[in-house]
């Protein structure tokens, strides 16, 4: 009876004390936990493995003691009689049994009255009672560990990063601190007494491209942002539960993912040092490290150990030396021919640190380079762009698959001397590929097989239904960047979208809904799900997913991953709040929202990812397709361009495509494509400018028909400009007497987008610095598309808008 009584007081005691919240007159003692509201974490007294000091800090809410956070890492209390609570000048302080203050939060802007509360995020925020002001919060000062929402950033004032423990049984600071260097390019460092220590590569604006199978190996998204004071913030959001996986820098140095594994034990799913050669600089300079093999350091072609004796001994620090100076650097010799330098493409590679970002293209990345001695080596990365390095090339490595192409500066013998080679292998070549051949007509039979089987399994692999659609693939698929893309199973995407309940349908697409979901861990998803009726759209799906895994863009929609099951298509995309444009601009009560300013800050966005898909991704890709409804809008209604079910990829110096089966939507095609199946940049541009002009007037270009001569919004335009009375095409939610000079060159710039042959309209570039300078005289329009022969070219797309349903893009079948 008496036991029974203890227990249930120590169970009250237990649940009373499972608050989240100091304040002065409620502090935490020794034995004392604080709990968040949603249990995700705790905050606790506790000893490290073989110690009996007694630390505060912050851990996840299950069994054992996986800390994420500590407060006095310098400063153990030594008995149990530690205290934490605020003191009378609102700080946070930890006291020991002689009320002496071992560790204070140290805020020197506190009014006196504040309380600390425990987030379930793992943040301890200060805040003040009297104005509700942060005063301090431990996600500022992070030891070892990241978790989600955390951020750690680079330079400014605040400078956060991690720091390791000195040992396992000891949190004061160690030797360790990871965190991001800023210098040029975005790159993660580990540092060992700032020395640099291990290096991610550069950020890619996805993933950093010196560690192989990143996108894949995480269960979770990282995202650098840019707050408003400018600083740049790492961070990222756990896909799966966020409580119980979390980065973590241990005490030799090495950083870590871990997840939970239940019972309080975590399984480790990355960590940065896992052979000798993720050591920084561990071959030298130029020289390279490849863990496959042994020695694992080899010199970069054309190069030789400074000092071969150490060398061979395996001290690799001196690195390497040219065998050979380079064409450039030898004196103007008089006599024959000087034979040029040139680049062996090495694959794979981890970029050398120090890199030079400059702005040129692809093509030009190399010819820069040649043009200058001290460049050594260049390289061309998605998202990245054109990289130079000059001088001493540092923490090479050689990966199996992933990395970069690097290209090295050798002098002309060198590149002979590769072509030798070349011939020599292209024997066993020829023998490698008969036997690849022979393995890949084994495995299509053993997927033939598999298939007649009817126990087929559940899960297709991408690449399994890629060969069903090899001719929407087989242009440039990129196999390595598809295997990368998380896939999520059926049941995850059913569920986060309540089994596709018709609540949540965002919209229709060309080839199926799109539903709004919820990811277990609270992400927002957009999940567009092909129809599984039409066979039709698989094309369109595969299409898709090669291109949009590709590009990365601010004003491109980004997609997050894939499920190819059961018969089931879908992609996944980041959630826009805010739907389509369409949504607002045709809609009279919702377009007021658009402003003139958001409006412009519209049209450039889309400008500008359309100039990226042009121009500045590796690819060069028309869209086919821009219509208001597919341009996304985030939570500040910046606009996305989204459904890339038409893209088409061109080649290198491919301008212009045919194509027999025209796809596209009545309103937004450019004549010679509508016609003739002829599509181009240009194509795009005459879209671009359709959709200026609507998002100038608020009206459809198809639905403009109120006028007396039924001529469409281009028409109208044309008309209202000649007459200069501009004004009047703008929607009058927006207008202001002000802004008829600004709305004047829009209108007007739009007009040269849609002029009706290709070759008059200006292309993306030129279009977005007319949109951004005041300055400089404008081409006069020519007549609009479409507006010439009113009669004749009304009958035609009067047939094609049969097919066409609420704006929904369409098929034409129509030969040439
Ligand atoms: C703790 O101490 C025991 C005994 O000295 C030792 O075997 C063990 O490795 C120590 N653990 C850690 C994490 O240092
Ligand atoms: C508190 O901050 C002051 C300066 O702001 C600094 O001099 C002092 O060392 C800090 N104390 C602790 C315990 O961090
Ligand atoms: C602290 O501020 C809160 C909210 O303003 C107020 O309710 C409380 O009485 C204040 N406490 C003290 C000790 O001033
Ligand atoms: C930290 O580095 C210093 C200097 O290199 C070394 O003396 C010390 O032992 C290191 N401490 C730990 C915990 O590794
Ligand atoms: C840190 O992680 C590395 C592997 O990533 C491991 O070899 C090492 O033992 C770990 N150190 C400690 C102190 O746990
Ligand atoms: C944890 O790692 C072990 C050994 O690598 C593995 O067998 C086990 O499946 C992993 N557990 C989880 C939940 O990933
Ligand atoms: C390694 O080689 C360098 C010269 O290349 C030399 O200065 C250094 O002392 C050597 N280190 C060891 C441990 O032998
Ligand atoms: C080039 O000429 C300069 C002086 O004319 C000389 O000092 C230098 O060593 C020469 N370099 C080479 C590589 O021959
Ligand atoms: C060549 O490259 C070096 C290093 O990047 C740079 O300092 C120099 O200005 C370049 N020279 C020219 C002519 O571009």
């Amino acid at each position: 009876m008496r036991e029974s009584f203890v227990l249930l007081l120590s169970c009250c005691v237990a649940i009373c004390t499972a608050i989240d919240t100091i304040t002065i007159s409620r502090p935490i003692q020794d034995h004392e936990t604080l709990v968040s509201s949603g249990q995700n974490f705790r905050l606790a007294f506790f000893s490290p493995v073989n110690s009996s000091d007694r630390y505060v800090g912050i851990m996840f809410n299950i069994p054992g003691t996986t800390t994420i956070w500590v407060a006095n890492r310098d400063k153990p209390v030594k008995d149990s009689t530690g205290i934490l609570s605020i003191s009378e000048d609102g700080n946070l302080v930890i006291l020991n049994g002689k009320q002496e203050i071992l560790w204070s939060s140290n805020v020197s802007n506190s009014l006196g009255n504040s309380s600390a509360q425990l987030f379930d995020t793992g943040n301890l925020v200060l805040t003040d009672n009297s104005d509700r002001r942060i005063l301090w919060e431990s996600f500022q000062i992070p030891t070892d560990s990241l978790v989600p929402k955390m951020r750690l950033s680079a330079g400014g004032k605040a400078k956060i990063q991690l720091t390791s423990w000195r040992s396992p049984s000891d949190p004061s600071i160690g030797n360790f601190s990871a965190g991001l260097n800023l210098f040029r390019l975005i790159q993660f460092f580990v540092w060992k007494n700032n020395e640099p220590c291990w290096r991610s590569g550069p950020w890619n604006g996805n993933t950093f491209i010196g560690i192989p199978g990143m996108s894949s190996a995480y269960q979770s998204r990282l995202d650098l942002v840019e707050d408003n004071s400018g600083s740049t913030y790492f961070t990222y959001n756990s896909v799966n539960n966020p409580a119980l996986f979390y980065y973590t820098l241990n005490s030799s140095g090495s950083l870590q993912a871990k997840v939970s594994i239940g019972k309080g034990d975590w399984n480790v799913t990355w960590s940065s040092l896992k052979t000798q050669c993720d050591f920084y600089g561990k071959c030298g300079p130029f020289g390279s490290c490849n863990p496959r093999r042994s020695p694992i350091c080899t010199c970069l072609q054309g190069f030789k150990p400074r000092d071969e004796e150490e060398w061979s001994r395996g001290n690799w620090t001196g690195g390497c030396i040219r065998k050979e100076l380079l064409q450039c650097e030898r004196n103007q010799s008089s006599g024959q021919d000087p034979k040029q330098d040139g680049f062996v493409r090495l694959e794979n590679m981890k970029v050398p640190d120090f890199t030079e970002p400059v702005a040129f293209s692809e093509e030009g990345c190399g010819r820069s380079c040649l043009k200058n001695c001290s460049c050594t080596a260049y390289a061309y990365y998605n998202g990245i762009g054109c990289m130079h390095w000059s001088g001493n090339l540092i923490d090479v490595q050689k990966f199996s698959y992933d990395g970069a192409d690097l290209y090295l500066r050798v002098p002309y013998s060198e590149l002979d001397k590769k072509n030798k080679d070349m011939k020599a292998v292209i024997a066993s070549i020829v023998v490698v590929a008969s036997l690849l051949i022979a393995v890949s007509a084994y495995l299509c039979w053993k997927w033939l097989a598999k298939r007649k089987g009817k126990d087929q399994d559940d899960k297709v692999s991408l690449f399994e239904s890629a060969y069903k659609v090899e001719n929407a693939v087989s242009n440039s698929l990129d196999r390595g960047k598809l295997e990368e893309l998380p896939l999520y199973t059926y049941e995850t995407l059913a569920e986060a979208t309540d089994n596709f309940q018709s609540d949540n349908e965002l919209g229709k697409g060309g080839f199926g809904p799109v539903y709004k979901g919820k990811l277990i861990d609270g992400q927002e998803i957009a999940v567009k799900r092909l129809s599984t009726s039409s066979g039709q759209g698989i094309e369109e799906f595969m299409n898709e997913v090669v291109v949009i895994s590709k590009l990365q863009h601010r004003n491109l929609v980004r997609l997050l991953g894939c499920c190819v099951e059961r018969d089931e298509k879908m992609l996944v995309y980041e959630y826009m709040p805010h739907k389509s444009l369409d949504f607002y601009l045709f809609d009279s009560i919702k377009s007021s929202v658009l402003d003139w300013n958001k409006r412009i800050v519209i049209i450039d966005g889309i400008g500008r990812g359309l100039l990226y898909l042009h121009r500045d991704s590796r690819l060069k890709i028309i869209h086919r397709d821009l219509k208001a409804s597919n341009i996304l809008l985030d939570e500040e209604l910046k606009p996305k361009i989204s459904d890339f079910g038409l893209a088409r990829i061109f080649g290198g110096n491919e301008n212009q495509a045919n194509t027999n089966r025209i796809v596209g939507t009545y309103g937004y095609m450019a004549p010679e494509y509508a016609m003739r199946g002829k599509f181009s940049e240009k194509s795009d541009v005459y879209s671009f400018g359709v959709l200026l002009l609507e998002i100038i007037s608020g009206k459809r270009n198809t639905s403009f028909y109120h006028d007396e001569n039924d001529i469409s919004l281009l028409g109208h335009a044309w008309k209202m400009w000649n007459k200069n009375e501009t004004a009047k095409l703008v929607d009058q939610v927006t207008f202001h007497p002000d802004m008829e000079r600004e709305v004047l060159r829009y209108v007007h710039i739009g007009l040269l987008c849609v002029q009706d042959s290709a070759k008059d309209r200006p292309n993306v570039s030129t279009v977005l610095s007319m949109l951004n300078s005041e300055l400089g005289e404008l081409p006069h329009p020519k007549l609009p598309a479409y507006t010439a022969t009113l009669g004749s070219s009304k009958s035609e797309c009067s047939q094609q808008r049969v097919d066409s349903v609420n704006n929904v893009s369409l098929t034409t079948v129509q030969g040439r």
